[in-house]
């Protein structure tokens, strides 16, 4: 059931452009806000792309300058916001494009207010510093996951204490998304199913979490639809451009998602397991997800029964299709080939601190199931134990 008497906001600033070879519109975007010099955020791997090179040469071609950050690591430090922001203050670039998955889009996020503002971005973790001399944003996002090229927070890796940190402010919010599911087909299979993971991680935690409202609702349904029935083929068919676009639509609706309800415990293991590890956030998700969804279950047997129906099961009472929807996840990340999470080489000596780090996580008071570190230490125990 909708809580129809729940109060909520839903505060949505960034202008959404989607649709194939819709980056070639982002040159005239840019100069209709009277901007003529841009910082490229991006990472080593997307430098050498063709479209990366496109985009390069259209921006030169509408007379913008520009120059380019390429070091941007997975699960972007600290020490990449530093670095690119210095850039800005030395070259004085009026925006930001940030091409890439989620590390270089919350990357430029973090360097957008670093750059004006100052001081080391994990001071940034306490919102209220986060002043109004924010620079504009344009993502660009080359995976069908993160959601990031829409939403209001940027995850950084603190890289001396190893730990993942969320800047969290409506003034990060990009100006405008140039969303281009051609940009996708170049992925190869074990990003799209991490990424796509992630992507169904974000619906499904969106849907099921303290925070959810009606409009994150009808954006994280519709999510999980697309995403369950393309998901498979985006991996085995990578050219299949109406999978590729079920998955850019999903990923972005499941951006809005969870932008305006939350995540939850798979992100709150997932961002620790990121942070002392460096593995995949995706990866992370996927491996977490059937079992977090299965230990949450109690919870939140309505809204799973409801995550069945919208991936077209048929079931009997709600604890069935709650069930269902859990072997469906279980499947699907089976289908798509990602490890186990023995294979992450997570040591049993460091789960109290992963446990300790999921529990402080910003995102845990949202979980359907009241979760504390004894809580995140099972979790930790059972997928140890785990086979999908
Ligand atoms: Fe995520």
């Amino acid at each position: 059931m909708t809580d129809t008497g729940k109060s909520f906001d839903f505060i949505f600033p960034t202008e959404i452009r989607y649709g194939e070879r819709i980056i070639t519109e982002l040159p005239k975007r840019i100069k209709a806000d009277g901007i003529s010099s841009v910082l490229v955020i991006t990472d080593p791997g997307l430098k050498n792309q063709s479209f990366t090179g496109e985009i390069l040469n259209s921006l030169k071609a509408g007379n913008i300058r520009y120059s380019v950050y390429d070091e941007v690591e997975a699960n972007p430090k600290d020490f990449n916001v530093q670095s690119a922001a210095a850039l800005i203050n030395e070259q004085g670039a009026e925006a930001l494009i940030a091409l890439g998955g989620g590390s270089p889009i919350d990357c430029a996020k973090a360097v957008a207010i670093v750059a004006p503002q100052g001081g080391e971005v994990r001071e940034y973790e306490d919102s209220s510093r986060i002043g109004e001399a924010v620079l504009p944003l344009y993502t660009v996002p080359t995976t069908a996951g993160t959601g990031s090229e829409v939403t209001f927070s940027a995850v950084i890796t603190d890289s001396t204490a190893r730990y993942k940190f969320t800047v969290k402010s409506p003034r990060v919010a990009p100006r405008a998304a140039f969303i281009d599911p051609l940009l996708t087909l170049s992925m190869p299979p074990a990003l799209s199913a991490a990424t796509g993971m992630d992507a169904l991680t974000h619906a499904v935690e969106a849907f099921t979490a303290r925070n959810a409202n009606p409009l994150s609702d009808a954006s994280a349904l519709h999510a999980i639809g697309l995403i369950n029935r393309s998901l498979t083929k985006a991996v085995t068919s990578p050219q299949d451009k109406e999978s590729r676009g079920g998955m850019m639509l999903g990923s972005l609706l499941a951006g809005i998602a969870f932008s305006h309800s939350d995540v939850a415990a798979v992100h709150c293991l997932a961002e620790a397991l990121g942070g002392m590890y460096d593995s995949p956030h995706g990866v992370c998700n996927a491996v977490a997800l059937p079992v977090v969804m299965e230990y949450n279950l109690d919870y939140a047997v309505d809204r799973y029964a409801r995550i069945a129906r919208e991936m077209d099961i048929e079931f009997g009472d709600s604890r069935e299709g709650a069930r269902l929807a859990v072997e469906r996840v279980k499947q699907l990340a089976s289908d798509v080939g990602l490890p186990q999470f023995r294979e992450l080489g997570v040591r049993e000596s460091d789960f109290p601190e992963l446990a300790e780090k999921s529990a402080c996580n910003g995102s845990n008071k949202d979980n359907p199931r009241p979760m504390k570190k004894e809580d995140y230490l099972e979790l930790l125990r059972i997928l140890q134990g785990n086979t999908i």
